[in-house]
């Protein structure tokens, strides 16, 4: 029997309305448009209004995906939300989309891994539908980045942003296309770059952790530059050297939105064209679980720009560490 494989059959996104410009920014912290936009890439960055949490976004992003496939939600048999800012600990935020979302028949949890978020959910919906046992898995990447800023830190504030998307996976009725090979990895030497410092079990909330700002994002940001930099290139060279793909094969590199500079040294690395490459950070940071649906909205809605038999890799790189790539072949 020829193996099944799991096709991104549609797409949807939200985006808050309201946006922080740089120039917003300057008013803000110590900081001008100019380094931002030099250092960075990035011109503004959409915040979700305050009250309004994670699954406010995901929802809406996962009704769009499905009205465009015209799959009613009580078809859907899995949601994962890849995300590091849920609505609340517990429940998942994948419960409050499948209520939101009148999903009747599905399960589903949360992934956490970062900027990495969406790939690895996406291979984990991949590997239902491969092996047989669902048709229809929305995979959600939904950050609410503001909640955890602390927007008087200019080193981190600049650099995030809020957004949902979501995909729907459902089985390739072709041989040879979809979702065909990944590399993923974690390395626990992240934590000390880039983590939260109190929250979770280790140090529980207390007016002290609040006092010293030690719910927000804590970031060493030339380290993880350095990692991402090397590790995110290094998977995306691993899985077209392992398919013999060179650059000028691939039709579209769709890399997480982190730093311009982060993905121009990833395309020069892989031999990439630069108008293959996906770029959108200029207009919404780095939204963590969302760059890369929204990336994929963008490339498949927006744009109409794939077609079928175009090799497409992904490459993620996030708090953990945890990295990965993918190779789609488009139908
Ligand atoms: N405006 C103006 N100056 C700023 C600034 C801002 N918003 N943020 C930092 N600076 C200053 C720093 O204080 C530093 O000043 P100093 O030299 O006097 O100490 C100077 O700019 C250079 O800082 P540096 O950290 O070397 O800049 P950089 O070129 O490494 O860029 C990042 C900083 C954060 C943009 C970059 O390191 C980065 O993108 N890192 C990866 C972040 C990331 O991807 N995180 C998400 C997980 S994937």
């Amino acid at each position: 029997m020829e193996k099944r494989y799991a096709k991104i059959s549609s797409a949807g996104r939200f985006l808050p309305e309201r946006r922080l410009t740089n120039f917003d920014m300057e008013k803000m912290v110590d900081t001008n448009n100019q380094w931002i936009l030099e250092r960075t890439g990035i011109r503004e960055r959409r915040i979700l209004d305050k009250g309004l949490g994670n699954s406010y976004m995901a929802i809406r992003a996962a009704r769009e995906a499905l009205e465009r496939a015209n799959v009613d939600a009580s078809e859907v048999d899995a949601i994962i939300v890849g995300t590091v800012t849920p609505d609340m600990f517990f429940p998942a935020t994948a419960c409050l989309v499948q209520k939101g979302i009148g999903a009747s028949r599905a399960w589903g949890f949360d992934l956490s891994a970062g900027c990495a978020g969406f790939v690895f959910s996406l291979t984990t919906g991949a590997q239902f539908i491969e092996s047989g046992r669902y048709d229809r898995v929305l995979v959600i990447g939904s950050d609410v980045m503001s909640s955890i800023i602390d927007y008087e830190d200019r080193n981190t504030c600049v650099l995030f942003g809020d957004a949902a998307g979501a995909v729907l996976l459902e089985p390739c009725e072709e041989p040879g296309y979809g979702i065909i090979d990944y590399i993923q990895r974690i390395d626990g030497v992240g934590e000390d770059y880039l983590h939260m410092k109190a929250g979770g079990s280790r140090k529980p909330a207390s007016v002290e952790t609040v006092k010293n700002k030690e719910h927000y994002v804590y970031q060493e940001g030339r380290q993880v530059f350095k990692y991402a930099v090397s590790e995110m290139a290094d998977v995306a060279v691993e899985i077209m050297k392992k398919h013999n793909l060179t650059g000028d094969d691939l039709a579209l590199f769709i890399p997480h939105q982190a730093n311009i500079r982060i993905i121009e040294a990833c395309a020069r690395r892989m031999k990439l064209d630069p108008s293959k490459v996906i770029i959108n950070i200029d207009k919404y940071a780095n939204t963590t679980a969302a760059t890369i649906p929204l990336c994929i909205y963008e490339a498949m809605v927006e744009k109409n720009q794939l077609k079928k038999g175009d090799n497409v890799v992904i490459s993620a790189f996030g708090a953990g560490f945890c990295w990965g790539s993918v190779l789609i072949k488009w139908i």
